[in-house]
């Protein structure tokens, strides 16, 4: 007997434009009747019938409330739509790398579907997302976003199999008869194995596990997706006490936490590690692809120094011997620190906008193999996502393969600083501020951009003129599209920066972040941050007017 498809009418929802990463919004906005289907048949119909008809799809997320439903939707509605087979993780679970990983290794040609909000938080009153991959793991690039927006504004139906249900919590494939379609195929995979598989290719795990006999691992997952990888990773395969992996069970609210792995969010790993009990910690966002290290006693290591240093020591990796040619990346906002390593190694080190997107077309031409984001993602060319776990066992190989006296997380950035100078950075984030008055900070500092250069600005006794203030655009150099608008950057004489941008994946109001990047070789202020970067942050208040348009005194997260 075979299923019927049927066609509903509906009507667009004006708010459906894919944010930095997909499509965010509380879970009661994608409760709304049709809102899920509607967003899905566009993404459907945007990518086109030839690539999504008889095609293949992966489909998975993080776990959290709403993913069960939002499976079982958009199984019913590739059936509709003449996809071929599906491949699930279990329980509808894949990690955000795990999925580009999926996608790569089973050549789907349809792309897949990754359900999350990433570090947002999740639960009923929370957050919900999602976002299609292409074929070669990665997001979507705009021209894709912008047609599901296009489509969302005039969609009038959607395809569906109303009776199509799955047992997703099985492992195994089923076939099903569609009404005037070839049949549908569902395949239910673990969610670890591919994932494990890859990283296992890329790293050298028998030298990481004689390492951990003795080097101690407090790693957090913060209820996220990322708990059944790390207990396979660091304790089947790696041999480490089970009680190195903490808030390890996948839960639907993340139990609470806001599983975003920085300093603010994360404070109970920063807690513990401050003990002196461990050695080595690591926290993950929901989806798993951020992530944030920690050494001993809590020693912090900013975004953008670990991918400075993966970027130095890249050769104690197995996966990148012999892959000396291509260079490194990083978006806007992050500090330069690769930058310098890029220049030392001879290599080129390529500038984009925020969002993990634009790395990807620069790795499939070959022309990076490295990159990172401040805002907790790094990652390499293994897939087409940023990816915490990696970022773990990046570090992990690092260290096993130093001497025995700089077996030490602090020691190893340190002395990255001493060879290399140190790239100060903090980012201020204003989080649901009034989107008006996030949208009048923007123009104060808009409207002053050509009047800036030249101009001199004092705080805090130090003086800083303006070199440059513009408002970041970029050139694809791999298929010459432009992107626009990306951050006002103030760029000082000395190189400082000071960038203000809008959160791209908010779900209310807005998010204004303030980024402040500044370097210095002087090993006497290398402890200290804040007398080198408080002059800049004063000068962005003044010049934005910040405190005074959103009436917040202190941002909601300093990193
Ligand atoms: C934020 C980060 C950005 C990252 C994105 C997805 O986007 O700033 O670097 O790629 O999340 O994880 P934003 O909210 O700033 O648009
Ligand atoms: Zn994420």
């Amino acid at each position: 007997m075979s299923l019927t498809v049927q066609t509903v009418s509906t009507t667009p929802f004006a708010d459906q434009k894919p944010g930095t990463s997909g499509l965010r919004k509380k879970v009661k906005v994608f409760q709304q009747t049709n809102y899920l289907e509607n967003f899905v048949q566009s993404t459907f119909n945007a990518v086109g019938e030839s690539v999504i008809k008889g095609g293949h799809l992966v489909l998975g997320g993080d776990g959290r409330y709403f993913n069960k439903h939002a499976v079982e939707v958009i199984l019913k509605m590739s059936a509709a739509n003449g996809v071929k087979k599906v491949t699930v993780g279990q329980h509808g679970i894949f990690s955000t790398p795990a999925v580009s990983a999926t996608i790569r290794k089973l050549g789907a040609s349809s792309g897949g579907i990754i359900l999350t909000a990433s570090h947002n938080p999740g639960g009923p009153d929370n957050d919900f997302g999602i976002k299609y991959n292409i074929t070669n793991g990665g997001p979507a690039p705009e021209k894709i976003t912008s047609a599901i927006f296009a489509q969302s504004k005039e969609i009038a139906e959607y395809k569906i199999c109303p009776d199509l249900t799955v047992d997703v919590s099985k492992i195994g494939s089923c076939s099903l008869q569609i009404e005037g379609l070839s049949s549908f195929e569902v395949e239910i995979v673990d969610s670890c194995d591919i994932y494990v598989a890859l990283m296992k290719e890329i790293f050298n795990f028998e030298q990481i596990e004689s390492f951990l006999k003795n080097f101690k691992l407090n790693i957090d997952c913060l209820n996220g997706v990322t708990g059944p990888y790390a207990k396979r990773i660091f304790v089947k395969e790696l041999k480490c006490d089970a009680k190195s992996v903490v808030n390890s069970e996948s839960l639907e609210d993340f139990g609470g936490l806001h599983p975003d792995p920085n300093l603010t969010y994360a404070k109970s790993l920063l807690d513990m590690m401050k003990l002196g009990e461990h050695d080595f910690g690591a926290a993950f966002d929901g989806d798993g692809d951020r992530n944030m290290i920690l050494g001993k006693n809590g020693f912090f290591v900013n975004p953008n120094d670990s991918l400075a240093v993966i970027a130095a020591n890249q050769d104690c990796i197995p996966y990148f011997k012999n892959k000396a040619a291509a260079g490194f990346a990083r978006s806007m906002p992050t500090g330069a620190a690769v930058d310098l390593v890029a220049q030392k190694k001879g290599k080129k080190c390529f500038e984009v906008p925020t969002g993990w997107k634009f790395f990807g077309n620069l790795m499939d031409a070959g022309l990076i193999n490295l990159c990172g984001e401040e805002s907790f993602g790094t990652g390499s060319d293994h897939i087409r996502e940023k990816d915490g776990i990696w970022a773990a066992l990046a570090w992990l190989q690092i260290l096993s393969s130093q001497s025995a006296e700089k077996q030490s997380v602090e020691k190893v950035v340190r002395g990255h600083w001493n060879e290399f100078g140190r790239n100060f950075f903090t980012r201020y984030d204003y989080e649901e501020v009034e989107s008006s008055a996030g949208a009048k900070v923007m123009s104060n500092v808009e409207q002053q951009l050509t009047s800036l250069k030249g101009q001199s600005f004092e705080a805090m006794g130090v003086k800083y003129t303006v070199a440059l203030a513009d408002n970041f655009s970029y050139k694809d150099p791999v298929d010459g599209s432009l992107t626009e608008k990306q951050g006002l950057r103030i760029v000082m004489m000395d190189g400082s920066r000071i960038i203000f941008r809008l959160s791209g994946t908010g779900s209310s109001g807005a998010t204004i972040r303030l980024y402040v990047d500044c370097f210095s070789s002087d090993a006497e202020l290398f402890d200290q941050d804040s007398v080198v970067l408080k002059p800049l942050v004063e000068i962005a208040l003044k010049i934005s007017d910040l405190v005074q348009v959103t009436g917040r005194q202190e941002p909601s997260v300093i990193t």
